[in-house]
């Protein structure tokens, strides 16, 4: 249901805790999670660990941070990092892939955030060389946010997992949304997270959590993250207060994201008719949609959408982003349909 009347489509990121998170919030048993004695944060890594099928896991204030630590670790100083050209790590990231790993990213263009695997493995360069930095690590995202939130298959992970593994590189998933990945693919995540070494996820997005992210990887991956998240400013102390509500996003908000993703699908099927804009209901994979105007501007579209209190995000000058989510509901669809509708006249 919308919050105070206003139909919020910008992201995922806008849901507010449940009421069962702030209970388990105001209830929380603390510590002091820097000394890792905070039972509630042990808890929520356990769990994050266990859902995901790696040995460990760490809470960060951030999937920014989660993504930066693994860049850190597994790229570092002068080597190389080969991922898709509209990746949240390269884009998004406040430039932190050079500002704080100080790695190369090679950027590659990508069907759907899929790179043709023949592409990464001609940019591969695992041999020193007088003039090029070496290949240390591959970055996938899945679901691919700027690709509408694309769905990347376990064939073609399987696959850039083998690639990874004959050159010995670092398989990295930014799998901010990767429970609305498994829940398109319909298989455990277990099924996508086993093919990389290392993944970050986050618990407030489409899990509705209000703070908060995972890192999973080797026990001694998560080790040395704990000393990067340290020296990053991430060192929380009585966080189990947020990572209370981590624990519910895990257990009670994972098996609804089907109906963020049934929603998504319905209201693009309903304004695809429409003549000044243009949207593939077919690319409406998850939880998210993007538009093209063809005339009006992305500002003057979502002015006219916010008259009506009813909120998208811009993406560019033509193209605009609709997210679903917890505080979305069937009558918001139907009015972001009228809405629309309206706007474009
Ligand atoms: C694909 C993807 N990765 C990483 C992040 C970063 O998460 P945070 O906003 O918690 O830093 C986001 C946030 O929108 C994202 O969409």
């Amino acid at each position: 249901m919308s919050y105070k009347g206003i139909a919020d489509f910008r992201s995922d990121t806008v849901t507010r805790p449940s009421e069962e998170m702030r209970q388990a919030m105001y209830n929380a048993e603390v510590g002091d999670d820097v000394f890792a004695d905070d039972p509630t944060v042990n808890k929520l890594e356990e769990l994050a660990a266990e859902k995901v099928g790696k040995e460990a896991a760490i809470f960060v204030p951030s999937g920014t941070m989660g993504n930066t630590i693994a860049m850190v670790l597994e790229v570092g100083e002068g080597k190389e990092v080969i991922l898709e050209e509209n990746c949240h790590i390269l884009n998004f990231e406040a430039g932190n892939i050079s500002r704080i790993a100080h790695a190369v990213p090679r950027a590659m263009p990508s069907d759907r955030g899929k790179i043709p695997l023949d592409l990464i493995e001609k940019n591969i360069h695992t041999t020193l060389r007088d003039h090029m930095p070496t290949t240390r690590a591959i970055a996938l995202e899945n679901t691919h946010n700027t690709w509408g939130g694309a769905v990347i298959g376990l064939d073609y992970i399987e696959k850039a997992a083998a690639l990874s593994r004959k050159y010995n590189l670092y398989l990295h998933l930014d799998g901010a949304r990767i429970f609305n990945a498994a829940a398109a693919l319909q298989v455990d995540v277990k099924e996508i997270s086993k093919h990389f070494d290392s993944l970050m996820f986050c618990l407030s997005k489409g899990l509705s959590a209000p703070v908060g992210s995972m890192l999973a990887g080797t026990k001694e991956f998560i080790k040395e993250a704990r000393f990067v998240r340290k020296y990053l400013g991430g060192g929380m102390r009585q966080a189990g207060v947020i990572a209370a509500a981590g624990i519910v996003a895990l257990e009670k908000m994972i098996h609804r994201l089907q109906d963020d993703h049934r929603r998504a699908k319905l209201l693009a099927e309903k304004i695809a008719d429409l003549k000044e804009l243009r949207v593939n209901p077919q690319e409406v994979e998850t939880n998210m949609i993007m538009l093209t105007l063809n005339t009006m501007t992305a500002d003057l579209f979502l002015k006219k959408l916010a008259a009506q209190n009813v909120l998208a995000l811009p993406f560019n000058t033509k193209t605009v982003r609709i997210v679903t989510h917890k505080d979305i509901d069937d009558n918001d669809i139907e009015r972001a349909v009228k809405a629309i509708r309206e706007a474009v006249g």
